[in-house]
């Protein structure tokens, strides 16, 4: 039987339309999705919005339309976005559609009644921007939110409650007993960190607010934003109401965010799961921001980069190898065309494009656009084969940590040590010497077997690409059958297949 896993990505907010930073949480996730799905998994794999709350409501009523004509509208722009760069996701969920709101209105009432959430008032700070509760000792000087820095509000109401300082202790034990539950180190430091200052209990409601699920006790009340948007993840999957896919898919295997929201998702996510008596995300992992001249993007700041400016220009592929490769998952960046450039060309017009480009003009002059029979004594005397073994176990181990950019460059290394090899054994002096035929042939044929074995690894990154460069080799099974195995690798293309020469993948791009 299929093992399965389950992937989520945030949902994002529908008051702006989407930029880089959303793009690369998603892109990661559906990286590792198609990896999974490579290596055999059932996989489930889950991206949306989050479309209640003040933020969304102040953005709509500036613009002079209703919160649900604004979230239909933006809503497409994030959907289009996904189709473009080849986002696999399995399901997309609106906060706003009947199933979830429904599903949160059960989990709020169960948590109620098991008296997890009670009554009481409200007496602080909200920064709208993050739709954060603070106390006036957090804040900056100025009443400034400690997170984003804008202008906080006062309120003072009647509020419902979740019993946050109940799980504190609950929650600091299962830190400890799993080290890889928040990852990177850093993140699992900083959330214990923030656990062990002490949880206060959570102001779940929200008065004089009309944009977001009602409170089901009492219904002058709106449930907290938060709440409602950590909820996607399980009313997804059928929680409360349809037990089986819930059954199949919770845990969720890994719950990518960014770093900026990690407390949500370290600290208030888990709790809630606690009280309602279900199993904690295998891995919550929380990466690191693309900055630009080093502040984060922002729309306030005026310098988001979209993403469709660049692939427009340059094509998806190479931006979604960009983003995986040049920065370690977990940390911060700097975006900038010139690094970007530099990093496509070196890898995968040089690199990559390059091996495909000189190889298939060799078949077809030499071997008449067929993979050659390679010669009996064929031993693979570059040990490419050994090597890519040893890579693909490794990869593993990278891709479960969600180390990308060690991943590409392990794959990488594969692609250098064929180039190395067709430099060394030049078939095209020994294809001029009838007596080496033998060895030209076989040269080719490790070549090709070895582009086959690259295609299928970078299939999950750079997927457009990955399919033309399989289309080249002729190769007739498809390329998303393939699992990633030792008796895939070892199997070797077919001596006899006909390829396809097309036009360079990765065209240089001038700097
Ligand atoms: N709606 C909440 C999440 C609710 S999840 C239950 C939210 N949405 S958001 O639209 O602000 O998107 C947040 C996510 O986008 C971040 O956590 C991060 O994954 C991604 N990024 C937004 N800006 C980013 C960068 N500049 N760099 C990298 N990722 C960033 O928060």
């Amino acid at each position: 039987m299929k093992k399965n896993f389950y992937i989520t990505t945030p949902i994002y907010y529908v008051n702006d339309i989407p930029h880089l930073g959303h793009a690369y949480t998603t892109i990661a996730a559906d990286v590792l999705a198609r990896y999974k799905r490579l290596r055999g998994y059932n996989v489930f794999f889950l991206t949306g919005t989050d479309e209640h709350g003040d933020k969304i409501a102040r953005t709509a009523e500036k613009k002079g339309i209703s919160p649900h004509e604004l979230t239909d509208k933006v809503v497409i722009r994030f959907k289009n976005l996904w189709k473009e760069l080849y986002i696999s996701n399995d399901d997309f969920i609106r906060t706003t559609e009947f199933r979830h709101i429904e599903a949160v209105k059960e989990v709020f009432l169960k948590l109620y009644k098991q008296d997890d959430i009670y009554k009481g008032k409200y007496k602080g700070w909200y920064c709208i921007s993050c739709e954060s509760f603070w106390l006036e000792s957090q804040l900056k000087e100025g009443n400034l939110c400690p997170e984003c820095g804008r202008k906080v509000e006062k309120v003072e109401e009647e509020s419902y409650f979740f019993r946050l300082s109940k799980y504190q202790k609950k929650l600091l034990e299962h830190f400890e007993k799993n080290p890889n539950f928040v990852l990177p180190p850093t993140r699992r430091n900083e959330a214990i960190k923030f656990i062990k200052s002490g949880l206060k209990d959570l102001s779940v409601t929200r008065l004089k607010l009309n944009w977001g699920i009602p409170c089901p006790i009492q219904k002058e009340h709106t449930i907290y934003v938060w709440v409602d948007a950590l909820l996607n993840y399980i009313s997804a999957i059928g929680y409360p109401f349809g037990k089986e896919k819930f059954s199949f898919f919770w845990p969720a295997d890994v719950q990518i965010v960014g770093k900026d929201i990690l407390k949500f998702h370290a600290i208030i996510w888990p709790s809630i799961l606690m009280a309602l008596g279900l199993k904690l995300p295998k891995i919550v992992f929380a990466h690191g921001w693309w900055k630009v001249n080093n502040e984060k993007m922002s729309k306030s700041k005026g310098n988001v980069i979209d993403p469709k400016e660049i692939t427009e220009k340059y094509g998806v592929d190479p931006l979604r190898y960009f983003l995986l490769r040049e920065l370690p998952f977990g940390g911060d960046g700097s975006f900038s065309t010139f690094l970007f450039i530099k990093r496509v060309n070196s890898d995968l017009a040089n690199n990559l494009g390059n091996l495909l480009n000189r190889t298939l003009p060799l078949v077809i002059k030499y071997c008449d656009s067929k993979v050659p029979y390679p010669d009996k004594e064929n031993n693979d005397e570059i040990g490419i084969k050994k090597r890519a073994e040893e890579i693909i176990s490794q990869l593993d181990e990278m891709m479960n940590t969600l180390s990308f950019s060690k991943a590409l460059s392990l794959i990488w290394e594969i692609a250098k040590l064929t180039n190395l090899y067709i430099n060394k054994s030049a078939p095209w002096s020994l294809a001029k010497d009838k007596s080496k035929e033998g060895e030209y042939r076989t040269v080719l044929y490790n070549v090709l077997d070895s582009l086959r074995i690259i295609t299928i690894l970078v299939f999950p990154f750079i997927p457009q690409s990955a399919k033309k460069m399989w289309n080249q080799l002729g190769i007739e099974e498809e390329l998303e059958k393939q699992i990633l195995d030792e008796e895939s690798i070892k199997k070797g293309i077919i001596p006899g297949t006909k390829i396809k020469k097309g036009p360079p993948l990765f065209p240089r791009i001038e700097e």
